[in-house]
């Protein structure tokens, strides 16, 4: 249902290529904060069916490093939203093939959208959680977002 956080999660999922590296030969941050903003960008486009921009980005946290070679999922998923703004959480998962390892997640951040129309902050639809897991992910951005409007 379009209401729902699961219909507005946006994956992606890229083989990280030298083009991607910093000088030490790991990923460069920058390219994965990259892939994470894309991710919100789009969760924020599906759920508001219009522009959205970034106005702020919270805990982002670099848990494990990312080597060329790795396979990196990157997930958007809304966890709430206020009137024009959104809150999403953005997780990357990565997965080195060459150790058959399982995907880890190595990067989290949250990312807060304010739906735009003509350059003017405009309400966004409500968001219903269904399910479990939607449900604790909706507690977790509605304490994040009222943690934000308390700073403001
Ligand atoms: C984000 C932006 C539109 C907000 O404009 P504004 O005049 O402060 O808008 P408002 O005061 O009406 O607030 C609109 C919403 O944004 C939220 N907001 C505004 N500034 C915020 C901030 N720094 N952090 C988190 N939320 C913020 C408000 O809480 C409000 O949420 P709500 O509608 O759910 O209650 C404006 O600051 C902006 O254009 N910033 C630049 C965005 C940008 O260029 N991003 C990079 C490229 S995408």
């Amino acid at each position: 249902m379009k209401d729902g956080i699961s219909f507005s999660r946006a994956e992606t999922c890229m083989v990280m290529e030298p083009r991607h590296s910093n000088i030490m030969g790991n990923v460069h941050g920058g390219e994965l904060m990259m892939m994470m903003d894309n991710a919100a960008g789009i969760a924020a486009f599906k759920h508001a069916k219009g522009d959205a921009v970034t106005a702020r980005v919270d805990e982002i946290v670099f848990l494990k490093p990312v080597h060329i070679g790795d396979i990196v999922t990157c997930v958007g998923q809304l966890t709430y939203v206020g009137k024009s703004s959104m809150q999403i959480m953005v997780s990357i998962y990565v997965n080195d093939f060459s150790a058959e390892s399982m995907p880890e997640a190595s990067l989290t951040a949250f990312f807060t959208m304010v739906h735009l129309v003509d350059g003017v902050p405009t309400e966004v639809p409500r968001l219903v959680p269904r399910t479990p897991e939607d449900h604790a992910l909706y507690q977790l951005g509605e304490k994040k977002y009222f943690e934000i409007k308390a700073k403001l």
